[in-house]
């Protein structure tokens, strides 16, 4: 179908989706030197970051009569980690999303309450496909096709287990543990790499991150509160975006709907250094520049904080730069592949356990009815450590490994397999504009260091993101928590987190300029010990 096809010209699509952003390009403020000297072209309110927590941040001071505003991206458009690329050889080329690609759960079939992400997607018409995840799956391995769909489905009923378990947890008030533990205390340990590739299949291929490196209770939060409807979350179901103009169109559309002028995006404005003070703040930017403003909300991503690409004068209190460091970046890797013809599986997606786990695990295949019939597409995905690890190759060189395991899943083409007419992948955790691909909740870290992730800095440097969106306990804490009107329980590490920070953290700081008070979020100054230590 040729409507999936990407335009041939990508500057056009550019513009007719972000018109005036593109043209606003050279905003240039006068450089300032002095900080505290009140000038016109101190702005109220810097957003840091265009990706979907700045752009609904900037709508929400925007509804709340805030738009004295700049969003300040180092990009060329808005969007963050909704990435589009075009993709494949010439004339038949695609658009692949190297970043987010589902909305995630649909809505609450009890309540009707919408994934905003959903609602913003139907507003600005993607296309999209629900994709069946534990639908059809051929499974493989360095033998070629086996079938392990027992190994596959006790892995789907051990995952299951892990969360309901986790609730039995939390409501004995006891510790949080890794992951792993929670498996092995239900007797779910693989033991072949069958089970261990059923197993990755479940958890690391969400996570970004192995079940050793994180929390039992807040994986299973992210699952339910996202999912389950039951648990406030919102659906099973995973729409996928095969939209030709990009998933990123519905939050560019959503961003060019509201904007009122092009002086409220900076794009190409790579932040330095931010100085804050009680009085305010003072963002430095690569060229030179300096912007001065009353407020500022910083959407960078965790992995961007725990970096040192931005610089933030003074330093951060030990509290917050305790919580940034105790939280983690999973790292997720779609590697695309393009062929002359398919000549693998028909299911949409396939399992190979490698002796080694995570070693090219998941496959989907793209040039499938459901998606891009005839494109030639075929994606694989890895995870965590073995992305890092893939970073650090040449295309080439992953490029063969990826071919070498296909040779192996279908041993009687090893001989006659087409050679590549493309292959790409993002290296997210380079990124230095991202650091990795979402947050991941380690079994170390503590709801406070989240507290603190999240708490604003001298009432002038405030912070959102997927990172920050809160986890709430039990039913009571989360309606007095909740400030919102449209508040739900939060999805830490999907867009729709992304989504509900901007718009929380917007509010307390349109609450600080309308003169409700400025209170700010609490913060834990030290973390400790509910007990003592007693060795
Ligand atoms: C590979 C991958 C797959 C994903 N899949 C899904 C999915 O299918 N469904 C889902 O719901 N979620 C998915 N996610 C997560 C989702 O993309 C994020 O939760 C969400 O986009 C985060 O939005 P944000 O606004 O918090 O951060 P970001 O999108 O990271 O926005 C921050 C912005 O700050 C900018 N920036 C950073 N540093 C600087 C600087 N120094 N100066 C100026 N600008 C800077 C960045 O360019 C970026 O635009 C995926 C993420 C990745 C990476
Ligand atoms: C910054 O805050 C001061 C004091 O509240 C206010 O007078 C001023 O108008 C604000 N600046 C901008 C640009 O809104
Ligand atoms: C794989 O094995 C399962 C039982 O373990 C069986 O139900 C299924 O039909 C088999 N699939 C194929 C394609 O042979």
């Amino acid at each position: 179908m040729l409507p999936h096809r990407s335009l041939p010209i990508t500057g056009i699509s550019i513009i007719l989706l972000a018109g005036f952003l593109v043209d606003s390009l050279p905003v240039t403020p006068a450089p300032q030197t002095v900080f505290t000297l009140p000038s016109p072209e101190r702005t109220q309110v810097l957003i840091l970051g265009g990706g979907v927590a700045g752009i609904i941040a900037a709508r929400t001071l925007q509804e709340r009569g805030v738009s004295d505003f700049i969003i300040v991206e180092a990009r060329t458009e808005l969007g963050g980690r909704l990435l589009s690329h075009t993709f494949g050889e010439a004339g038949r080329d695609y658009t692949i999303e190297l970043g987010a690609n589902w909305v995630q759960g649909t809505y609450n079939k009890d309540t009707g309450r919408e994934n905003p992400i959903w609602t913003l997607s139907k507003k600005h018409r993607i296309e999209t496909r629900e994709s069946a995840f534990f639908g059809g799956i051929d499974t493989y391995d360095e033998t070629g096709r086996v079938n392990f769909t027992a190994e596959f489905k006790q892995a789907e009923e051990n995952y299951d287990r892990l969360v309901t378990n986790a609730d039995v947890r939390v409501k004995e008030h006891l510790v949080d543990a890794t992951a792993r533990t929670g498996y092995s205390l239900l007797g779910a340990q693989p033991t072949n790499h069958h089970e261990v590739a059923s197993e990755y299949y479940n958890f690391d291929w969400e996570f970004g991150q192995s079940p050793e490196e994180t929390s039992w209770l807040a994986s299973s939060w992210a699952t339910t509160h996202t999912f389950d409807s039951d648990a406030d979350g919102f659906s099973d179901v995973n729409l996928m975006s095969v939209d030709p103009r990009g998933f990123k169109t519905f939050i560019q559309a959503e961003a060019q709907s509201f904007l009122q002028s092009p002086k409220q995006v900076m794009l190409g404005a790579t932040v330095r250094e931010i100085a804050y003070s009680s009085d305010g703040v003072q963002v430095h930017l690569a060229d030179g520049r300096t912007l001065k403003a009353n407020y500022s909300i910083c959407t960078f991503s965790l992995g961007v904080l725990q970096h040192k690409d931005v610089v933030f004068t003074p330093a951060l209190p030990d509290w917050k730069q305790e919580a940034i460091h105790s939280m983690a970046m999973g790292v997720y890797t779609k590697i695309f592949i393009q062929f002359p013809y398919k000549f693998w599986f028909e299911t949409e997606s396939a399992l190979y356990a490698d002796r080694e786990r995570g070693r090219y695990t998941v496959w989907h295949s793209l040039d499938h009815p459901n998606y891009l019939p005839d494109s030639g597409l075929l994606v694989v995905t890895v995870t965590g450590d073995f992305s890092k690890r893939i970073e650090s190759l040449p295309d080439a060189e992953v490029q063969a490994e990826v071919l070498g395991v296909l040779r192996k899943m279908y041993p009687a083409q090893a001989e006659t397999m087409p050679e590549p007419t493309a292959f790409y992948f993002h290296r997210w955790f380079r990124d230095p504009l991202f650091r990795g691909a979402f947050s991941n909740w380690p079994a170390s870290f503590l709801s406070e260091h989240h507290t603190n992730v999240r708490a604003n800095v001298e009432e002038r440097l405030w912070f959102a993101g997927e990172a920050t969106s809160k986890f709430y306990f039990g039913e009571d804490a989360y309606i007095q928590l909740s400030r919102s009107a449209e508040l739900t329980r939060c999805s830490q590490g999907y867009l729709q987190g992304a989504y509900f920070e901007g718009m929380d953290i917007a509010l307390e700081v349109a609450n600080c300029i309308n003169g409700n008070g400025c209170v700010g979020l609490e913060h834990v100054e030290k973390v400790r010990n509910a007990r003592p230590y007693n060795i």
